[in-house]
């Protein structure tokens, strides 16, 4: 059997992410497998969903803290300690520092519920009904230092209806979110993420060429 890559997924409440990723691992749809979870909040309903897929887990809680640095050094070391190889973000509600991103470089991937470079930050959903766009989506990027600007890896797109709310909007990204996530790190798993400056190469990826309209006459 070809090596597995070994993943840390990072997250901070909600978990539905994380779970596409574990189905990924256990219908080997996926190369992979998840060394470690991590939590940064005790109350994470990922630590539930690891315990009960018997992935190891733990939490190191921010507030126990009282420099980030601190608390990213203990987070780098457990990593470390689990030696792993690609660090996935899924709803990890924590800047990344320098500490981090030095100990792993271009091994830190996020997803993010916009399409990248609109609507970085948070509550983004919103901020996109409220704008009047047509379409959002989701983002899978390395992470660098600054907040949802690193390297695009791939992005899916959802169009925005007039009587959406952050809930259901939510929902239909959502939804993306957990096809590319899983994809994104299956190309790592079979090493075709190149990254060529600024931009991402995906070895032998298929080109979509169907243009969107949103609304249709
Ligand atoms: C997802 O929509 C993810 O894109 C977003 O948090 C949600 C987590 O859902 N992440 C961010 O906003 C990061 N800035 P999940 O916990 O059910 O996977």
């Amino acid at each position: 059997m070809a090596k597995k890559l070994r993943l840390a997924v990072l997250a901070s409440g909600g978990d539905t992410n994380l779970q596409s990723i574990i189905d990924g691992c256990q219908q080997d749809t996926l190369d992979a497998e998840i060394a470690l979870v991590v939590c940064n909040n005790p109350g994470a309903g990922a630590l539930k969903r690891a315990e009960a897929a018997g992935i190891r887990n733990i939490c190191i809680n921010h507030r126990d803290f009282s420099e980030r640095a601190d608390f990213d050094r203990a987070v780098v070391t457990a990593l470390q300690d689990a030696q792993v190889e690609l660090i996935v973000l899924a709803g990890f509600m924590r800047i990344i520092s320098a500490v981090f991103l030095e100990a792993f470089p271009q091994r830190i991937i996020n997803i993010h519920p916009a399409l990248l470079p609109a609507f970085p930050g948070l509550h983004v959903q919103q901020k996109a009904i409220e704008y009047g766009a047509r379409f959002s989506g989701c983002t899978v990027h390395f992470v660098d230092d600054g907040v949802d600007t690193g390297p695009i890896i791939v992005q899916a797109v959802v169009p925005i209806h007039s009587d959406d709310t952050e809930e259901t909007l939510s929902a239909r990204i959502l939804e993306q979110e957990h096809k590319i996530y899983p994809q994104a790190i299956q190309w790592f798993a079979q090493d075709r993420v190149k990254l060529e400056g600024r931009k991402v190469v995906i070895t032998d990826a298929e080109r979509p060429q169907q243009a969107l309209i949103n609304p249709l006459p």
